[in-house]
C-alpha cells in the first residue's frame, strides 16, 4: 500500500486488448436487440404496429410490454417504472419495446418501420412548470435548524438570489450494454456494464418472474459508469432478458450514442432560491434555500440524490439558523440518475455562490468570507455540528484552505488579476479557491457493507473476488494491493477477477466514492483470515506464538526460520489447512433517520480545495481556465497515482458540468443535444496548462482502509472554483456598476450565457 502501481489493466487498455461485454465471444445463434423509443413526451398508448418492422430482411420478433413474464414495473425501490412503456408514455425516448434481429443493423433499421399510435397528452418540461403543478416524483423534505426567518430579519445585511445549474450527460465512452444468455432449467447469465450485478440479478429476476438464485451476473469492467450505470444499466439487462426469453436465444443490446443520451437519465439540473442574512465579515447569520431538482419522469434514485443536495448545502460552512426546502419535480424527460458526487455538486454550488455573492455585496476578498464561514476546529467554538446534527470531527480546513492560499500564491495574484484587468478592455481575468467537505458512507446506512472472497491456490498465487466493480477507477488495483499487503506477497501473484454475484452475493452498488473503503476492508479480512490460519499453522511447525509470524516481500518469516510463501502454503495445503477465506465488512458509527434527515449519515468527511483562474472574452462569451491548483485530502493514500488520476478526473469532469456541457430539450420536451457534435465534453485542449495536484498528507482519523479515504467523487467538486472564477471575471467586466450586483451565471457558463451574466444578451 501506498505505492503507485499501475492500473491492473492499464496496458491491456492502452493496446486495447482488454475486454469489455461487447467484446466477449460470442454464443453460437445470438440475436440483436434495438430499442422503439416514444417520439412523444407525455400521450397515451393506444398501439404500436409492427407488422412492416417484422417483415423486413433478419427480423426474428418484436418485444412488447404484454412480453414481461413477471412484474410489468421494474424492481426500483420507488417501483413507479414500467420496464416497457404500456398504456402511457412519459418521454421522448423511452423504451416501449425492443426489436430483435439477426444483426444489429437489422434491429435498428427495422424500429424505423414500426408505427407509433400516441395521443398526446400535457407534458410537463421544466422544473419550474412542476414546482407550479406540484407535480413530484417524491414528496418535498424540509430541514430545519435554528430559526431561520428570526436570523434573517436579525441579520446587519441580506441578499436574495436564483440561478440554476445544468444536468450532465454520462457520455462513458463504453455505451450502456447487456448480454442475456438462457441456460438450462431456467437459469440465466446477465453479462451486464453494470455499477451494482447484484441490483440487475435482482431486476432480471423480478422481471422474470424466477429467483434470484437463478440469475448469476457478471462484469469484467466497465468503460466508465460515473453513477449513469448504477440503477440504469439494469433496464437494458431487463429488456435483453425479456427478449431471449421470448425468443429463446441469447440476446445482445447495445445502445448507440443518440439512443444512449434520449433513453437513459443524467445528472439532475437544479433551480435554486435563496435569501441569506449575514454580518458584516459576511458570516451568514440566517437562511432559507429552495432547492428544485428536475428528476425526470420517474424516482429512480432521485430521493437518495436530492437528499445529498441538502446534505451538502452546508459545503464547508457552519449555518446557525437555515431552513431548507428541496423539491423533487416530475418532468416529461429522462429519469434523472446518479452522476458523480450524487447530488453533493448540486448541494455545494449553491453555497459557494451565496458566498460569492456576499464577498461582492460587502466588497471583501471571496476567501476571507469562505474563511470566516468555516466550521469550528472542534466542538470548542460551538460552530461544529452540522444542519442534520452531525459533529464535525475531522475539520482540516483551516490548516488546508491557508496552504492551498500560499502555494498558489492566491493573494499576490488577486492583485496581479485586477491590475491586469485594468488595462485588458475587452479580456477579463477572474481567480477563485473554493474548497470541498463530502460525506462518505451511503446515506442508506444498509448499504454499508461488503464482502470479499480470498482464494490461495496450491502454488502460492492468490485470487480476490469482491462486491465492487471496476470501472476505470482503479478499485481491482487498490484491492489487490491491500490483499498482497495482507499477505506479504509480490502484487503480481494476486489476481482480482469479474464481479460476479455468484461469488459474492447482495453486494452493493459500486458507489458513493465507497468502493475501496468497502470491499477493499472485506478483501482484506479475508487475507487475515487466511493468514492467521496459515501463521497458526507455521507456529506448529516451530514452536512459537502466532504474533511472532511475519508476513513479507513474499516470505514467511518466524523466529526460527525464513521459508517463502510459496512453500508455507504447498505445505499447508498437505496438512489440511484451510486456504481461502470470505471477508465481511460493515462501516460503524453510522446511522440516520430517514424522515427527518438527521443523525450521523457518514462515517467521515473527504477534503480538499482548488484555486481556478479564468479569463473571459466579454464580447463573445468564450472562456478559458488558464490555472488550477489542487491541494487535496484522500488521508494515506494507498496508490498515489492512481488517486492523483481520479483528483484530475474529477476536476475536469466538473469543468465539463459547468462550462461546455450544455443539455437542451427543445419545447416538445426532445433532447437536441443528443451526440458530441452537440454536446461538448472537455477535451484535452481544455485542460488548463498549469494543472498542479497535491495530495494533503495526514492518514484518515477514523479507522479506515489504510489510513486512507474515499477519491472517487470529492474532487468533483473542486470544479466550482472555476465557476466562481468565472463568476469573478464577469464582475470585473462589469465594473462601474455600484454598488456590485450580484452575477448570476446560469451553468453551464457556456459563451451565451457569459453573455447575458454580463448583461449582453437577453
Ligand atoms: N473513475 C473512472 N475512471 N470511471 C468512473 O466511472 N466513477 C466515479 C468515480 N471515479 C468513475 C470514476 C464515481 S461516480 C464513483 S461513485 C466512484 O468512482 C466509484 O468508485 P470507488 O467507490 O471505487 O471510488
Ligand atoms: Mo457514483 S455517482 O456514487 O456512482
Amino acid at each position: 500500500m501506498g505505492q503507485s502501481h499501475f492500473h491492473e489493466s492499464a496496458r491491456a487498455q492502452v493496446a486495447g486488448a482488454a475486454h469489455y461485454i461487447d467484446d466477449l465471444p460470442e454464443v453460437k445463434g445470438t440475436l440483436y436487440a434495438a430499442p422503439i423509443l416514444s417520439t412523444v413526451a407525455h400521450g397515451t398508448l393506444n398501439g404500436v404496429d409492427a407488422s412492416a418492422a417484422l417483415a423486413l430482411p433478419g427480423v426474428r420478433g418484436v418485444v412488447l410490454a404484454q412480453d414481461v413474464p413477471g412484474d410489468k414495473l421494474l424492481a426500483a425501490f420507488a417501483h413507479d417504472e414500467p420496464v416497457f412503456a404500456h398504456t402511457t408514455v412519459q418521454h421522448i425516448g423511452q423504451v416501449i419495446g425492443l426489436v430483435v434481429a439477426d444483426s444489429v443493423m437489422q434491429a435498428r433499421r427495422a424500429v424505423r418501420a414500426v408505427k407509433l399510435d400516441i395521443t398526446p397528452l400535457p407534458a410537463v418540461l421544466t422544473v419550474q412548470d412542476a414546482l407550479q403543478a406540484q407535480s413530484y416524483v417524491l414528496p418535498p423534505v424540509f430541514v430545519r435548524r435554528g430559526d431561520a426567518a428570526t436570523g434573517l430579519a436579525q441579520s446587519a445585511h441580506r441578499l436574495q438570489g436564483a440561478f440554476e445549474v445544468g444536468g450532465q450527460e454520462h457520455f462513458y465512452l463504453e455505451g450502456q450494454i447487456a448480454y442475456a444468455l438462457p441456460l438450462e432449467q431456467k437459469q440465466w447469465w446477465i453479462y451486464s456494464s453494470t455499477q451494482h450485478p447484484g441490483e440487475v440479478q435482482h431486476w432480471v429476476a423480478h422481471a422474470l418472474g424466477i429467483d434470484n438464485h437463478a440469475v448469476k451476473v457478471e462484469c469484467r469492467r466497465l468503460g466508465g459508469g460515473f453513477g449513469g450505470k448504477e440503477t440504469q444499466a439494469g433496464h437494458l439487462a431487463v429488456w435483453a432478458a425479456v427478449a431471449a426469453n421470448k425468443l429463446g436465444r441469447p440476446v445482445k443490446l447495445r445502445l448507440d450514442r443518440d439512443e444512449d443520451f434520449m433513453v437513459t437519465g443524467k445528472r439532475h439540473p437544479f433551480a435554486y432560491e435563496y435569501d441569506v442574512g449575514f454580518d458584516d465579515t459576511g458570516r451568514i447569520t440566517g437562511l432559507k434555500l429552495q432547492m428544485a431538482a428536475n428528476c425526470g419522469f420517474s424516482a429512480d434514485l432521485s430521493g437518495p440524490v436530492a437528499d445529498r443536495a441538502v446534505f451538502h448545502a452546508d459545503n464547508a460552512y457552519y449555518l446557525s439558523d437555515v431552513e431548507i426546502a428541496s423539491y423533487r419535480c416530475k418532468t416529461n424527460t429522462q429519469s434523472h440518475t446518479a452522476f458523480r458526487g450524487f447530488g453533493g455538486p448540486q448541494g455545494v454550488i449553491v453555497i459557494e455562490t451565496i458566498l460569492g455573492d456576499i464577498a461582492r455585496a460587502l466588497g471583501r476578498d471571496a476567501q476571507d468570507v469562505r474563511l470566516a464561514n468555516l466550521y469550528g476546529r472542534d466542538a470548542s467554538e460551538g460552530r461544529n455540528v452540522t444542519h442534520y446534527q452531525m459533529a464535525v470531527e475531522d475539520n482540516i480546513l483551516h490548516e488546508l484552505l491557508p496552504q492551498l492560499e500560499q502555494t498558489a500564491r492566491y493573494r499576490q495574484r488577486q492583485a496581479e488579476i485586477a491590475a491586469w484587468n485594468a488595462q485588458s478592455p475587452v479580456l477579463k481575468r477572474g481567480i477563485a479557491i473554493t474548497p470541498v467537505k463530502f460525506g462518505i458512507s451511503f446515506t442508506a446506512t444498509l448499504f454499508n457493507q461488503a464482502g470479499a472472497l480470498v482464494h490461495v491456490y496450491t502454488d502460492g498465487s492468490v485470487q480476490v473476488n469482491h462486491g465492487g466493480t471496476e470501472m476505470g477507477q482503479g478499485l481491482h488495483t487498490k484491492v489487490a494491493q491491500i490483499v498482497a499487503d495482507e499477505l506479504g506477497v509480490p502484487l503480481h501473484r494476486v489476481l482480482v477477477t469479474a464481479s460476479d454475484t455468484s461469488k459474492v452475493p447482495n453486494a452493493s452498488a459500486t458507489a458513493a466514492s465507497s468502493g475501496t473503503d468497502l470491499n477493499g476492508r472485506a478483501a482484506q479480512y479475508a487475507a487475515r483470515n487466511v493468514r492467521d490460519n496459515l501463521a497458526s499453522f507455521v507456529c506448529g511447525l516451530d514452536g512459537c506464538g502466532a504474533g511472532a509470524i511475519r508476513f513479507v516481500g513474499g516470505q514467511v518469516i518466524s523466529p526460527k526460520t525464513v521459508r517463502s510463501f510459496d512453500a508455507v502454503v504447498k505445505e499447508a495445503y498437505a496438512n489440511r489447512i484451510q486456504l481461502w477465506s470470505d471477508g465481511f465488512y460493515r462501516t460503524p458509527k453510522i446511522h440516520y433517520d430517514k424522515a427527518t434527515l438527521t443523525g450521523r449519515p457518514f462515517y467521515y468527511f473527504s477534503y480538499g480545495a482548488a484555486c481556478s483562474e479564468v479569463v473571459i472574452d466579454t464580447l463573445t462569451g468564450e472562456s478559458r481556465v488558464l490555472k488550477v491548483d489542487i491541494l487535496h485530502d484522500v488521508g494515506h493514500s494507498i496508490n498515489p497515482a492512481i488517486d492523483v488520476g481520479q483528483i484530475e478526473g474529477g476536476f475536469v469532469q466538473g469543468m465539463g458540468w459547468l462550462t461546455t456541457e450544455q443539455l437542451v430539450w427543445n419545447d416538445k420536451g426532445y433532447l437536441s443535444t443528443h451526440a458530441p457534435s452537440t454536446y461538448k465534453i472537455p477535451a484535452t485542449g481544455d485542460i488548463p496548462e498549469h494543472f498542479k495536484v497535491a495530495l494533503w498528507p495526514e492518514a484518515n482519523r477514523e479507522d479506515n482502509v489504510g489510513g486512507s479515504k474515499a477519491v472517487g467523487e470529492p474532487p468533483f467538486m473542486l470544479a466550482i472554483s472555476v465557476y466562481e472564477a468565472l463568476r469573478n471575471a464577469i464582475a470585473a467586466g462589469r465594473s462601474g456598476e455600484a454598488p456590485a450586483k450580484p452575477v448570476v451565471l446560469t451553468a453551464p457558463a457556456t459563451a451565451e450565457n457569459v453573455l447575458r451574466a454580463l448583461g449582453r444578451l437577453s
